[in-house]
């Protein structure tokens, strides 16, 4: 039986004249060529709204069939990142001896990264992302089905990238591998699989960037145009 199919004026976009809207264009675009992955933060602290308003913007992503398969657990307790940070590098400690592979490595060279992560203590705020691979009714207690959820969980994360950026925090997408500690330390239930830690807050005053980083495929070679 299918659910009833309703709708309602769409609200509409900004009126720009085109030269209005490339000008818009253009400003997005410097914006986000100033974002940069940062590994040096400050403990600077963060006022709570702007984190709050970026996991909103973060929720508003598109999803499959709208499931919005995604938890976002914020985290700015000390001793919460302490146990983060701790269990993170161990599994960094074996990640960055070999476990990765050389291929893996050599490609990680030149962005300086190492088993040590002590801006999971130091940014003021850890955003966990998790993945939900299905959900579970309420009421019924039934499975409720999510589609394209890796897809759908790497917009919402673009998204909460974005946004932060946009206020003028710097973020960290890390990864530590396996990252399954996550879940048990955040309580979180077994249908959620944590994807990514978005670390949040300001560069440290001396924080530099890997020049590789710099190194941006060209418009010619990312794209394909078939007017
Ligand atoms: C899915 C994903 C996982 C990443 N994991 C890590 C990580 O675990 N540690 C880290 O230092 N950087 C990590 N990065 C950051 C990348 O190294 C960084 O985005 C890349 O070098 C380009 O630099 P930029 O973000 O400054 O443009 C990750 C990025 C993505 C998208």
């Amino acid at each position: 039986m299918s659910a009833e199919f309703r709708v309602v004026p769409f609200a509409g976009l900004p009126d720009y004249s085109e030269e209005e809207r490339l000008q818009c264009s253009r400003e997005f675009l410097r914006l986000m060529q100033g974002r940069r992955t940062i590994r040096d933060f400050s403990s600077k602290p963060v006022h709570r709204d702007i984190i709050k308003n970026a996991v909103r913007a973060a929720g508003l992503a598109p999803s499959g069939a709208n499931k919005q398969p995604w938890h976002f657990a914020v985290v700015s307790n000390p001793e919460m990142k302490r146990k983060i940070r701790k269990a993170a590098e161990i599994e960094e400690e074996e990640f960055y001896a070999g476990k990765a592979g050389e291929a893996w490595l050599k490609d990680l060279a030149p962005l300086g990264t190492d088993p040590k992560k002590p801006f999971l203590e130091i940014a003021p705020y850890l955003i966990v992302v998790f993945q939900q691979n299905y959900d579970i009714d309420s009421s019924t207690g039934e499975k409720i089905k999510h589609y394209y959820i890796q897809e759908s969980v790497g917009l919402a994360c673009g998204f909460l990238i974005t946004a932060l950026h946009n206020a003028g925090l710097a973020t960290l997408t890390h990864t530590p591998s396996p990252m399954g500690f996550l879940r048990e330390l955040l309580g979180r239930p077994k249908h959620e699989k944590p994807v990514m830690i978005i670390v949040a807050g300001y560069p440290s005053d001396t924080a530099t960037v890997p020049e590789e980083a710099l190194n941006k495929k060209s418009l010619d070679v990312i794209v394909s145009w078939f007017d």
